[in-house]
C-alpha cells in the first residue's frame, strides 16, 4: 500500500477514451500512461494511438512495434499502477 502511484482499476481506465474533454489513458505493461500529450508526436498516427485508449494497448502494442522502448518515452506521461477492481476500495 505505501507506493507512490495511482492505483487505476479498469473501470477508471475505461472512462479515460480521450472524448468528452477527458485525457486518453492506456496500460502498457501493467503501468498506466496518458497518452494523449505524447499523441501529436506518434510516428503512427493519431488514430492508431487511438485505438490503445480507454483499454490495456499492451498486446497492440507488442504487435506493432515491440522493439519501442516506452517505458523511456512515456515517462512523463505515466499515471499509475493497473490494479484489480477490488483494490479501488481501501
Ligand atoms: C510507429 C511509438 C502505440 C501503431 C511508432 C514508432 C514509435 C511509436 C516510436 C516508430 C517506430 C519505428 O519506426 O521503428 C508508440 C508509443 C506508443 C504507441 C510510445 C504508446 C502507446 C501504438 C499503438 C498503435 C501503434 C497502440 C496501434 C495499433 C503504430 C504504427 C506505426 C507506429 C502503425 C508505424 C508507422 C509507420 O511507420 O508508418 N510508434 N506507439 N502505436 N505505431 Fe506506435
Amino acid at each position: 500500500r505505501d507506493s507512490p502511484y495511482l492505483r487505476v482499476t479498469p473501470s477508471m481506465l475505461r472512462r479515460q477514451t480521450g472524448r468528452r474533454g477527458k485525457d486518453a489513458w492506456t496500460v502498457l505493461g501493467g503501468k498506466v500512461y496518458n497518452i494523449s500529450p505524447y499523441a501529436k508526436f506518434h510516428p503512427g498516427g493519431v488514430p492508431e494511438l487511438m485505438r490503445a485508449a480507454g483499454r490495456d494497448g499492451t498486446r497492440l502494442f507488442g504487435e506493432v512495434h515491440p522493439w519501442v522502448n516506452y517505458e523511456g518515452m512515456l515517462a512523463a506521461c505515466l499515471v499509475g499502477i493497473f490494479v484489480a477492481e477490488e483494490d479501488e476500495v481501501v
